[in-house]
């Protein structure tokens, strides 16, 4: 048992900000900071953490605690495992009051003695690289050739292998450590009478574990003979579990999380060119394809994913695999390819971080985008591979758990492969149908619940939502807007909820649904009486029930039929923080377009009566109002132009 004095210790050391800091990304608000709550899904920060306190809470969801309790929650610890975790970060040797049991110490020690000698291999090959003869003259060398800086090949911990057999073995035993721990380690092989090196001759990568730890290695050949692998890696042991471990992660967290953008490349020496030259974000999954738990690495930093890999048909297939694990986590993809013949390292090595970077920004595609229209093209005029094509792609939407990010990617592969939307939708409908029916049996991930109930009254929204007006969809375009961002930044001091308020005031005309009148009060008293927004659980869980139900409805509207993102392919959809802003402009537009157009009617009636009557000055006062009309909605169009073709 860790004892009293220990906990205290930790306790008075950890500091919440960083503890949950290395777990989720929080920006500073006045005395608290804040973040997205990764106990639930959501998309407006409301994961309050109070440095001050040593606490956190969820204004969402309503989870609360200290940095015990937001181990024990987020890592399903038990308490003394989130006591060590917290230890082991800061470096607090434990203390224990009673003797754990005898399979604990040995399990614990077996751990910590492949952590060990993990760690001595390191120190050994990077001695063997930079003060052996055989080290300087054949791996140093060849580093310097790839032109690896003496700062990159110690922050990464570069090494080099004897050819000798057995001389790390023999190092190893020298100080002590036994052959039974290298071997379990990866590091000394049994497959010969006597033990062995595992890595001989080859110029060593250092993988670590999140933490820093060193876990494995991967070691590249100098000889070109196509017999002889081109990488060795260390073999699944108790402490490197390849499915999930991301090589350089350790490096690149802080960078990742302040670019907000992962970089994703194949390679070891790829990831390594980037980061010398500056580009620090990049990871590598080391030559397989990517995991679950190594994309749950990545989103505890950032959401948004940039897949660079080479640009020839092998580096296409292997961006195409695998990618869907990252949407279903509701990551956002973006995919770079290079020219056929490079990748990132030769790139950056010929181009500079600022060629890297320039050639990136001009070819970043959305991912999902990439492969419509990659499939487009291969299945062009071949009916069958084209259905195919189509299945493919739907198949991907689907696993997207956010409503509004898939009715955007329905409409924009309905352009690009040339097919009708409403086929789109129902094929996307049908596959999450299923999916989620068949799976009700098991309780929901948090994330899935929402998508879960939605799915059955899916066909029914959708269908109600298309019997709406035009000017009642495109109320209901601007409600959600209200709803989702109410709480973001516009403009200077000013927030989404007033910008919107503002242009429907000025329009003197309530909402044609008095539900959504109602939620715009509720908003425009709030802010009169207490110049706080209210949060938008504050209007789902309204104790009035049309007004919840309402919102509730609004915010998991499947393939809102807003016609706002369709134009927009210009703008890279996921980056959310710049389109919202768009996206409230041009709505509003829309619905004073649609406001607009109520009145034209009306105009046209009154001009059909004032003929019909023969009442000359009325026609005459209706033909003005009339051309006054003609004049806003040309304008407007302008507006709107100017909105959605920037
Ligand atoms: P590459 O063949 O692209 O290697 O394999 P690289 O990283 O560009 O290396 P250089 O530039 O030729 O020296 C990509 C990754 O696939 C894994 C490694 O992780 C490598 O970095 N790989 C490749 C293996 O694990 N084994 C192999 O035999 C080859
Ligand atoms: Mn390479």
């Amino acid at each position: 048992m860790i004892s009293r004095d220990t906990i205290t210790k930790i306790m008075d050391t950890v500091r919440i900000e960083e503890v949950i800091g290395d777990f989720v990304t929080l920006k500073k608000r006045g005395v608290n900071m804040l973040g997205n709550c990764p106990f639930h899904n959501e998309k407006t920060p409301s994961f309050t953490v109070s440095p001050a306190k040593g606490i956190y809470k969820c204004f969402g969801c309503g989870v609360a605690g200290d940095s015990v309790r937001f181990m024990m929650e987020l890592e399903h610890k038990s308490y003394p495992e989130a006591l060590r975790y917290l230890a082991d970060k800061y470096k607090i040797e434990i203390e224990e009051t009673e003797a754990p049991t005898e399979k604990q110490v040995e399990e614990k020690n077996e751990r910590d003695s492949l952590f060990i000698v993990a760690a001595f291999a390191q120190r050994f090959y990077s001695e063997q690289l930079l003060e052996t003869e055989e080290g300087q003259s054949v791996g140093l060398t060849y580093f310097k050739e790839r032109g690896f800086t003496k700062e990159t090949i110690e922050r990464f911990q570069l090494g080099y292998s004897p050819e000798k057999g057995d001389a790390f073995v023999k190092a190893a035993t020298a100080e002590g450590y036994q052959l039974d721990y290298m071997q379990k380690a990866g590091l000394a092989s049994d497959k010969y009478d006597r033990p062995y090196d595992f890595f001989r001759g080859r110029v060593m990568f250092t993988i670590h574990n999140f933490l820093g730890k060193v876990v494995g290695f991967g070691g590249r050949t100098l000889l070109s003979d196509k017999k002889v692998p081109k990488y060795v890696n260390t073999p699944e042991t108790d402490i490197y579990n390849k499915s999930k471990i991301l090589y350089g992660l350790y490096q690149a967290k802080n960078a990742i999380r302040k670019e907000d953008e992962c970089i994703l490349v194949e390679g070891y020496t790829d990831v390594i060119s980037l980061s010398q030259a500056g580009v620090e974000n990049v990871v590598a999954s080391s030559g397989t394809s990517l995991t679950v738990e190594q994309v749950r690495l990545i989103k505890r930093l950032t959401p948004n994913i940039t897949i660079t890999y080479d640009g020839d048909t092998a580096g296409i297939k292997a961006a195409i695999r695998g990618i869907d694990l990252i949407l279903e986590e509701d990551m956002n993809v973006r995919v770079v390819l290079l020219p056929a013949e490079d990748d990132p390292d030769s790139y950056v090595k010929r181009e500079g971080a600022d060629g890297f970077l320039k050639y990136r920004n001009e070819h970043i595609q959305d991912f999902i985008l990439f492969k419509a229209g990659y499939l487009q093209d291969e299945s062009k005029k071949d009916p069958v591979k084209r259905a195919e094509a189509i299945k493919d792609i739907v198949d991907s939407i689907a696993l997207i758990p956010d409503a509004i990010k898939r009715s955007v990617y329905v409409k924009e592969c309905a352009q690009l492969m040339d097919i009708q939307e409403q086929i789109l939708v129902s094929e996307v409908n049908k596959i999450r149908h299923n999916k989620y029916s068949k799976q009700a049996g098991a309780p929901p991930r948090a994330e899935d619940r929402q998508v879960n109930e939605e799915v059955p009254e899916l066909a029914q929204q959708q269908e109600a939502l298309t019997r709406l007006s035009p000017l009642a969809r495109q109320e209901r375009d601007v409600m959600r807007l209200l709803l989702e961002y109410a709480n973001y930044d516009y403009q200077d001091e000013w927030k989404v909820v007033h910008a919107i308020l503002m242009e429907l005031d000025a329009d003197e005309t309530p909402m044609s649904d008095p539900v959504s009148e109602k939620i715009i009060n509720i908003y425009r008293n709030a802010i009169q009486e207490t110049s706080l927004i209210p949060e938008t659980h504050e209007l789902s869980g309204n104790q009035d029930e049309e007004v919840s139900r309402f919102v509730i409805e609004v915010l998991q509207t499947p393939y809102e039929l807003s016609p706002n993102w369709g134009k927009m392919h210009d703008i890279a959809i996921t980056d959310k923080q710049f389109m919202y802003k768009k996206d409230i402009q041009s709505s509003l537009y829309r619905l004073k377009l649609e406001r607009l157009k109520v009145l034209i009617d009306e105009n046209r009636v009154a001009m059909k009566k004032a003929q019909d009557e023969g009442d000359e000055q009325a026609l005459m006062e209706q033909i003005q109002i009339f051309q006054h009309y003609l004049d806003l909605k040309k304008m407007l169009a302008a507006a709107l132009g100017s909105v959605i073709l920037p």
